[in-house]
């Protein structure tokens, strides 16, 4: 089978956890071998970041630090297991051509780190890309698009409230996400030559011989299929989760036929 990356991202009570997990399970009900992964994930660096985020390690919740930590979370969850052998990873599972299905990818990153959060500052968005640069294009990438509010009112109905769960928080990094969105439309996201030229081409042909080509058989250009999915309908109403899944499903499933 042909191994596919999948990223879901959006806000803070966008609903990517519930889609996530729905989509792996759609996917399971067609046959297809997919597994679900989130971020940050539940290794090491992923539970300082928790602590982090949880306001226990005040040390840590700068943008700046936060965004190395993600992107050191990342790079062990991607690759973990190619260079110590001890659990799964991400690449991993793409290598037994799976289609993994992540919760949060370095959009999240580039979207969150580098917008302005009240008391952690703001990242430049450049150097953020710049050390997410392991981190492969997904070939597809749902954007879940809601409300500021909808999602304020989906939060004050959990029980956790992590440092960037603020109104002016959650606007800056809407913002944020869409213009990020706007761009990878436009562009080209991934031109792979016969030769690695990435970090994350060169770190997989050195890890996982092969694997680049399955993941990107050499051709032009590979315009990242970017959707955006509203979670409100016409009136700003919340979708059911249904109708979103059903949505995003449609998106997924015209790549996996
Ligand atoms: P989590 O409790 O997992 O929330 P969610 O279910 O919304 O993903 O917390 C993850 C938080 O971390 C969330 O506020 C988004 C943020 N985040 C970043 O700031 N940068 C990142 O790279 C990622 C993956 C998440």
């Amino acid at each position: 089978m042909k191994p596919l990356l999948i990223a879901l991202e959006g806000i803070d009570g966008s609903g990517i956890t519930t889609h996530a997990r729905l989509l792996a399970e759609r996917l399971r009900g067609l046959g297809i071998h997919a597994v679900y992964e989130k971020e940050p994930s539940s290794g090491p660096v992923g539970r300082l970041i928790r602590s982090a985020l949880g306001g226990q390690e005040p040390l840590l919740a700068r943008s700046e630090v936060l965004a190395l930590l993600f992107a050191a979370d990342r790079f062990t969850h991607l690759y973990g297991c190619l260079y110590s052998a001890a659990g799964s990873c991400v690449m991993g599972h793409l290598s037994r051509g799976a289609a993994v299905v992540m919760d949060r990818y370095k959009y999240s990153s580039i979207a969150y780190q580098s917008s302005r959060q009240p008391g952690l500052g703001a990242a430049p968005r450049q150097w953020v890309s710049l050390v997410n640069a392991y981190a492969p294009p997904p070939h597809i990438l749902v954007y879940i698009d809601v409300p500021v509010d909808v999602a304020l009112e989906r939060i004050a109905e959990r029980s956790h409230r992590e440092l960037t769960e603020t109104r002016e928080a959650l606007a800056a990094v809407k913002e944020a996400f869409e213009e990020i969105v706007e761009q990878l439309a436009r562009e080209p996201e991934h031109c792979p030559s016969g030769e690695p030229v990435a970090p994350w081409e060169r770190l997989l042909d050195e890890l996982a011989p092969g694997l680049r080509q399955r993941l990107y058989p050499p051709r032009a250009c590979y315009p990242l299929t970017v959707a955006r999915v509203s979670g409100v309908d016409s009136s700003g109403k919340p979708r059911s989760i249904e109708e979103v899944s059903r949505d995003i499903m449609d998106v997924v499933a015209s790549l996996v036929s």
